[in-house]
């Protein structure tokens, strides 16, 4: 039915950036042909514009549509100005009726500031957004920070500071899934019938623990939908499967 590809955390321009598995990634991702790919944040590591220069040329080798939102790291040094110049929107909507899918993307970081607001603006937009989608489409968030602490990260610190409301938006407007990144430490959690989707870094050796650098699949099916891991060093695993209810 529907094939996503959700990567994140790029980081362009970082130290621990590491070109080969960006390219593996996309030479992957374009071999699977997915509906769309979704890129939720840290595209680069300072948000210098020659950062997002070379980010962008990374993106333009994807060969399907794709939906981005900035991370806390692109919104530095004025980065969250030149964001949507050089990539996309910093928020915006797409809607693939024929797949069924309806994304809407939110900007969640501030600048300078590592902690993540998606703040009422951005709040109403999203509850307006949710309210005209078709009931029968699968409606997807995308966003940076995540809004549900992620297991085996360390202290909490940067949650989104408005996740209480967001939260509540996002259920009582029926979200399907929630797609995030920013802690670099692929998770899943479901709750009631949304389920929310944390991406691992793509591109760099940022990582926690034994995690290797990974992106995520979604493959949306007739019955269930099965978020697989794709780690950089071959392997791969299911990180969810659960019963489709849009339908
Ligand atoms: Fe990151
Ligand atoms: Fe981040």
């Amino acid at each position: 039915m529907a094939l996503i590809a959700h990567i994140s955390d790029l980081h362009v321009g970082a130290l621990a950036f590491q070109e080969k598995l960006l390219n593996k990634a996309i030479n992957e991702i374009n071999d699977l042909k997915p509906d769309v790919i979704i890129i939720t944040g840290d595209i680069t590591e300072n948000g210098y514009y020659m950062e997002f220069e070379r980010a962008a040329g990374y993106l333009e080798k994807i060969e399907n549509p794709i939906l981005v939102v900035p991370g806390n790291h692109d919104a530095r040094h004025v980065g969250d100005q030149f964001f949507g110049e050089l990539i996309k929107n910093r928020f915006n909507s797409l809607e693939l009726e024929k797949k069924g899918l309806k994304i809407i993307g939110l900007d969640s970081s501030e600048p300078d500031l590592d902690y993540g607001k998606v703040g009422r603006a951005q709040q109403k937009y999203l509850e307006l957004e949710l309210e005209n989608a078709q009931k029968d489409l699968h409606k997807i968030i995308a966003l940076h920070h995540h809004i549900i602490p992620v297991p085996k990260t360390g202290r909490e610190r940067n949650v989104l500071s408005d996740a209480g409301d967001i939260l509540q938006s996002i259920i009582d407007g029926g979200a399907n899934l929630v797609l995030s990144g920013h802690k670099h430490m692929p998770h899943v959690w479901i709750m009631g019938d949304t389920t929310f989707a944390t991406a691992g870094t793509v591109s760099s050796l940022k990582l926690r623990g034994k995690e290797f650098a990974s992106y995520n699949i979604i493959n949306i099916n007739e019955d269930t939908i099965e978020i697989i891991l794709r780690g950089g060093d071959g392997k791969q695993r299911t990180l969810a499967e659960y019963d489709n209810i849009c339908r």
